[in-house]
């Protein structure tokens, strides 16, 4: 795969096949993301691997509840925008993925967030290349219930980044239409 097509075939899939990921695979990805670029190569990262639909159905579900609730308390809430959908109770947020790699990290470092994102997108292309389907899934870190955090893992002083729903695509959508970049200014 040319690097062009490994960037057209890193899609968000909302598809997946049933077939479980192997773990051996999913440990090779997680390494390889480990090789993105890192605030003071400092690696702060950590990852949380969920091969359990019923896990993920009570986080869809959990975050689903919590994300209404913010909407319903501050109806100019971002999520607003996708509050039909969340009211459906067939709607899994994670797309009926047979797994879930959560990437975290310590809440209180300055560039956790750009840390985790970089590290991400390191793994949906690590996916992408193995013909694996990932998805981004924000619907799903809204996770309130401490019972639930400490069932999974999450240490007290980290934050949930990147919930990432992966499996074997049904199919691989087309590139969502880009807009073109606004290059502001060149400067020779
Ligand atoms: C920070 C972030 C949050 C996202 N959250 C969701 C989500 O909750 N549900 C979903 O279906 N897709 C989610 N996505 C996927 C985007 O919708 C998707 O990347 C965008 O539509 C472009 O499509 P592409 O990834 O195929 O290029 C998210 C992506 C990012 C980067």
């Amino acid at each position: 795969m040319t690097f062009d097509e490994l960037l057209g075939s890193r899609r968000s899939v909302r598809n997946y096949r049933q077939d479980p990921v192997s773990q051996e695979l999913i440990t090779e990805m997680i390494n390889e993301s480990t090789l993105a670029p890192n605030a003071g190569n400092e690696q702060p990262w950590k990852f949380i691997v969920i091969n359990n639909q019923a896990v993920m159905k009570r986080i869809s579900d959990e975050s689903k509840r919590n994300i209404l609730a913010r909407i319903a308390a501050n109806p100019d809430d971002y999520a607003s925008r996708y509050k039909t959908i969340l009211e459906k109770e067939g709607y899994n947020v994670f797309y009926n993925a047979p797994c879930l790699v959560m990437i975290l990290g310590p809440a209180r470092l300055r560039n956790i967030y750009a840390d985790c994102t970089l590290a991400a997108a390191y793994f949906m292309l690590a996916a992408a290349s193995r013909g694996l389907g990932t998805c981004w899934v924000n619907l799903g870190r809204a996770i309130e219930d401490q019972e639930m955090l400490t069932e999974l893992g999450v240490p007290d002083d980290c934050d949930i980044i990147a919930p990432i729903a992966l499996g074997y695509p049904t199919q691989i959508p087309p590139v969502p239409k880009r807009k073109p970049p606004e290059i502001l200014k060149i400067i020779d």
